[in-house]
């Protein structure tokens, strides 16, 4: 497995599994299964309700010695409503206890968007904490300080687009190690990618395969279909690939990690097997040109009416 070298001088496999939308009662063996054929790298976060679930099934892999702690790549992300900086500690500390394990590989700041404590999905929008408020660096200072107590090996944040990144790179003391975005064929985000690529940020594609589990309130109804885009079709069958190996193999190859979810054994032993496979150049340039751009997660939960952000401001 290709691994990255990430600014806070740890490695990251290329590819993980994505834990978003993966249910707690059926997450478990999930993650059992997938250690025992090979996933070293777990994407995971408060928000996905289900962390106490991937850790009892890490400290049974512990157990049973299928793989050690130093060979696996926990991720885990800050919700919204913990931005203050006397909040971020305490959100780390519940994450490390939810998994069983004294420190995680990395922890990301989810979103630019800041929620009052105890909300977990805006009702109304009192729900919200203004950028005014609560600002971006207020919270990174506070991620820097849980990397330096040893509580996170690598600190970075999602959903930032390159003018947020520059921002905060420049008041960063503890460099921004990762920036997880949506991307994939539609939503190539190269500009942000040369952007990150600058500011020595690694970036993690989400939502590789599109996301076509989530819910139906995330969805538009005259959305398009990635897997099965006629190109990705093609490629696939001339390569005697999968569709989803192909988008997968596209974004490991362009250099980003990528964290596709499964709860399926064939699917995550396919998606797993992408990571190895290179393209030809054509085939990689007749994917990049099918950008959109379509975003799938178009953020316009945190902008309803009366919120202090809008998706001009998110997106800019
Ligand atoms: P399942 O969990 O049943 O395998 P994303 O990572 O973009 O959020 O996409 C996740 C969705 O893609 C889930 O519905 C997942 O279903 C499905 N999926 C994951 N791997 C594959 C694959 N190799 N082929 C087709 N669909 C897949």
């Amino acid at each position: 497995m290709k691994h990255y070298e990430l600014a806070a001088g740890t490695t990251m496999p290329a590819l993980g599994l994505g834990t978003w939308k993966s249910d707690k009662n059926e997450v478990g063996p999930v993650i059992r299964e997938a250690i025992r054929i090979g996933y070293r790298h777990f994407d995971c976060a408060r928000a996905y309700m289900n962390e106490a679930e991937i850790g009892a099934s890490f400290q049974a892999a512990f157990a049973d010695g299928d793989v050690t702690r130093d060979e696996l790549f926990v991720t885990s992300k800050l919700w919204n409503d913990a931005h203050r900086a006397s909040d971020v500690r305490p959100a780390l500390e519940k994450a490390l206890a939810d998994f069983q394990l004294d420190y995680l590989d990395l922890y990301l700041m989810h979103w630019p968007v800041a929620l009052k404590p105890g909300t977990w999905f805006p009702q109304s929008p009192t729900d919200f904490l203004s950028l005014d408020e609560v600002p971006l660096v207020e919270t990174w200072r506070a991620m820097e300080a849980c990397q330096k107590a040893g509580l996170v090996k690598a600190i970075g944040v999602s959903n930032f687009t390159a003018t947020k990144i520059d921002a905060l790179a420049d008041e960063a003391e503890v460099p921004i190690s990762v920036n997880q975005v949506e991307a994939h064929p539609y939503l190539g985000q190269r500009e942000l990618l040369e952007r990150c690529a600058a500011r020595g940020v690694h970036v993690t594609a989400y939502s590789p395969l599109g996301s076509p589990d989530r819910p139906d309130m995330l969805k538009k109804d005259d959305e398009p279909n990635l897997l099965a885009h006629p190109v990705i079709a093609d490629i696939a069958s001339n390569n005697s690939l999968s569709n989803a190996q192909v988008l997968l193999a596209w974004a490991v190859q362009r250099g980003t990690s990528v964290i596709p979810k499964s709860v399926n054994a064939e699917r995550m032993q396919q998606n797993l097997d992408a990571a190895a496979v290179t393209l030809d150049d054509a085939s990689m340039q007749a994917i990049t040109d099918l950008e959109g751009p379509y975003r799938f997660i178009d953020g316009s939960f945190w902008a309803p009416e009366g919120s202090p952000y809008t998706l001009d401001s998110i997106w800019d």
